[in-house]
């Protein structure tokens, strides 16, 4: 079988006065790109539509355009002027589109549809003729009046019914001129097709699916696209000299060795990388800006507790560790037998559990002054999402 000829009719000519964004609601950024472009981005993602038709407010054509375009658009055949009503500019969009076998109408206030959804609806519309995106209604539906309950609705055939929806085009295409001649509008697609007796099949939506209508939509939205409170990382690195007479710590436990790190703390060279993987992500500077080197204070100072410190300083910014990974790189001594113990100091210090604190070691081979053991090293990163 070939694939069918599929094209989208984006709509995005909406006023939003729900949103009160003081901009046509599909050129508001959603974690920094328009929503507009994030919806058509979504369609682009699936192979099978081969170009779009985006309808928007009656000039801004070249404000979406170029936002479109900025978020690296490449499938928008055209972009043109609403109507008064959503069904006036899906049929503005028809009226557009040309004559693909199928059509998907998704809304711009969904900027978080997902491709695997959009083609399942596709596929849908090919076996059924008109398909919607939709998911069951999982809560307790009421009928209110005046302030009281009315009714205990039986929600076991409720839906509710999402963009993207997708149709056959000649289809489409006559239910919206019936509806015209008729006189109906409707609040979706689907409804103009069900009005002519013809069956809409209803595909699952992912819930992140959710459609932008007040301003704590766009918040929700922000922060399932990663906005402030997006998972950040950060990246730690410490090199201390071996010298003789030094005791050896290394992820706050002590390892006997003929010869310890050189340093102004206890040197815990492992410890020093994760404080600063961890600082780094939280944007608080490093080491050095919190302890000063030299300063009395921390004259031989137990790198545990200074790293539970930064722990309080991550946690006072609005951020939780939730992994720090690592690299020793010594070529002596064999760091195995030391590890776990290292990982339990290392996450009792900063309240995690040892799973999300993972230490590995490496030699460097003979190379370089690691490789000869003049001294060693750590990296680090630590992974932070938004607290408590
Ligand atoms: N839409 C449209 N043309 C209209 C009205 C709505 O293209 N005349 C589009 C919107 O841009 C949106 C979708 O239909 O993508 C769903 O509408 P809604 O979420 O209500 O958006 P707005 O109408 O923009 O918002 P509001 O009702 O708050 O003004
Ligand atoms: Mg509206």
């Amino acid at each position: 079988m070939t694939d069918p000829h599929v094209a989208a009719v984006l709509v995005a000519a909406g006023r939003g006065e729900r949103l009160r964004a003081g901009m046509p609601k599909g050129l508001v950024p959603v974690a920094g790109i328009p929503m507009l472009a994030r919806a058509a981005r979504a369609l682009e993602r699936v192979p099978l539509i081969q170009y779009l038709v985006a309808v928007v407010a009656s000039g801004s054509e070249a404000a979406a355009a170029d936002g479109l375009d900025r978020a690296g658009c490449e499938r928008v055949r055209a972009v043109v002027p609403g109507g008064a009503s959503r069904q006036a500019s899906v049929a503005a969009g028809l009226a557009a589109v040309g004559e693909p076998e199928i059509v998907v109408v998704h809304d711009a206030a969904r900027p978080l549809v997902s491709p695997a959804v959009i083609t399942a609806v596709i596929d849908a519309a090919v076996d059924a003729g008109a398909a919607s995106a939709g998911v069951p209604l999982r809560e307790t539906v009421k009928r209110v009046e005046a302030g009281h309950v009315a009714e205990t609705v039986d929600r076991d055939t409720l839906w509710i019914a999402r963009t993207p929806q997708a149709f056959s085009t000649v289809l489409l295409r006559e239910a919206h001129a019936r509806a015209a001649a008729d006189g109906f509008t409707g609040p979706d697609d689907a409804v103009l097709v069900e009005r002519l007796g013809r069956a809409v099949r209803m595909v699952e939506d992912s819930p992140a699916n959710v459609k932008i209508t007040v301003p704590a939509d766009l918040a929700m939205a922000e922060a399932a696209l990663g906005g402030a409170a997006a998972p950040r990382t950060g990246l730690g690195f410490d090199v201390h000299r071996l010298e003789v007479g030094r005791r050896l710590r290394l992820g706050g436990v002590d390892i006997p060795s003929p010869r310890g790190l050189a340093g102004h703390s206890d040197a815990d060279v492992l410890v020093h990388a994760m404080m600063d993987a961890l600082l780094g992500a939280a944007g608080l500077g490093d080491i050095g800006t919190h302890f000063p080197p030299g300063d009395p204070a921390y004259r031989g100072a137990d790198s545990l507790v200074l790293l539970g410190r930064v722990g309080v300083l991550v946690a006072a910014a609005g951020w939780r560790p939730a992994h720090l990974d690592s690299t020793v790189i010594a070529e002596t001594p064999h760091l195995a037998p030391y590890i776990p113990e290292m990982r339990r100091r290392i996450a009792g210090a900063l309240h995690l559990a040892e799973t999300a604190v993972s230490v590995k070691a490496t030699t460097a081979e003979g190379m370089g002054a690691l490789g000869r053991g003049e001294g060693i090293a750590a990296y680090a990163s630590a992974t932070l999402v938004a607290g408590p």
